[in-house]
């Protein structure tokens, strides 16, 4: 197979796969919404609007059911949402409330065609757990980076990492903890009955194959095309807060890298 061919493969599966969630999505990934994670997103959020004057135009690609998207809507920005998979979007769309709608524009595509054709028009642009689904990250990430106009943001944001853990006792025990966090969370989907798609992703996460992003190529390529980083963290996601919370202040171990900087 030609890499043509793989790139489509890829989009299909992600547009396939996604077709199968719904709006119990974030339901389905308490990784990004429990305490632990949920205090960080705040934080980075906090972070961030700081840099953004009131007016500003933000664009979510990969926007999904709005994990980002509506929390940025909430804090009154005028926000642009685009994703693969219509059935993302129309999640969102039931989730806008109407005194918010004339801030909030919804678009179903692919990042790459998208931003091949749109430039230069927004402050801040968001890539939320979606550039370990595309075939080529490096170069939409670059191909972005290039187009926009300096004083652009961009955060990248929950994107998956490659463990290293070099100690055989905090291994064990990071090995421990992540089956526990495992065990609990398909007894809990269990029990509230939301069907689990996990063996369905295996093309659509398509960098997971490689043990996930190097967040030093995405420092990289922002550095090469004149960001300045303005926050680099790398932590542990886990599916329940209080396994989160071990794994960081205890374990110390990190799966998980988000990325803020500033085009100059
Ligand atoms: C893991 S979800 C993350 C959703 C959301 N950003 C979040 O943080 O919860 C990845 C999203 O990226 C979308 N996606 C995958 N490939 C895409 C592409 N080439 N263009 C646009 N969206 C894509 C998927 O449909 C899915 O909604």
């Amino acid at each position: 197979m030609g890499p043509t061919l793989d790139k489509e493969k890829i989009l299909e599966e992600n547009r396939r796969v996604h077709s199968l969630e719904n709006h119990l999505y974030l339901a389905r990934h308490p990784e990004q919404t429990n305490f632990f994670q949920n205090s960080l997103v705040e934080k980075t959020l906090d972070q961030v609007c700081a840099q953004l004057n009131p007016e500003a135009k933000v664009l979510d690609l990969g926007c999904g059911t709005g994990y980002l998207f509506l929390r940025f809507l909430k804090r009154g920005f005028n926000v642009t949402g685009l994703d693969i998979s219509n059935e993302m979007i129309e999640v969102i769309n039931n989730s806008i409330s109407e005194n918010e709608e004339h801030r909030a524009h919804l678009i179903v595509g692919d990042v790459e065609k998208y931003m091949d054709k749109n430039q230069d028009n927004f402050d801040l642009i968001i890539f939320s757990a979606v550039l370990h689904h595309l075939f080529d990250y490096e170069m939409v990430l670059r191909k972005t980076c290039k187009s926009i106009k300096p004083g652009t943001k961009v955060l990248i944001f929950f994107e998956p990492l490659k463990q290293e853990i070099n100690s055989t006792m905090r291994y064990a025990f990071h090995r421990t903890l992540s089956w526990l966090d495992e065990k609990s969370y398909r007894l809990e989907m269990g029990i509230r009955k939301i069907p689990l798609f996990e063996n369905e992703y295996h093309h659509s996460d398509y960098q997971r194959q490689f043990g996930g992003i190097n967040p030093k190529n995405v420092e990289k390529i922002l550095r090469e095309e004149s960001f300045s980083i303005l926050k680099l963290e790398k932590y542990c996601a886990r599916r329940f807060g209080i396994s989160a919370w071990l794994a960081n202040r205890v374990l110390q171990t990190q799966n998980t890298f988000n990325i803020f900087a500033i085009k100059t």
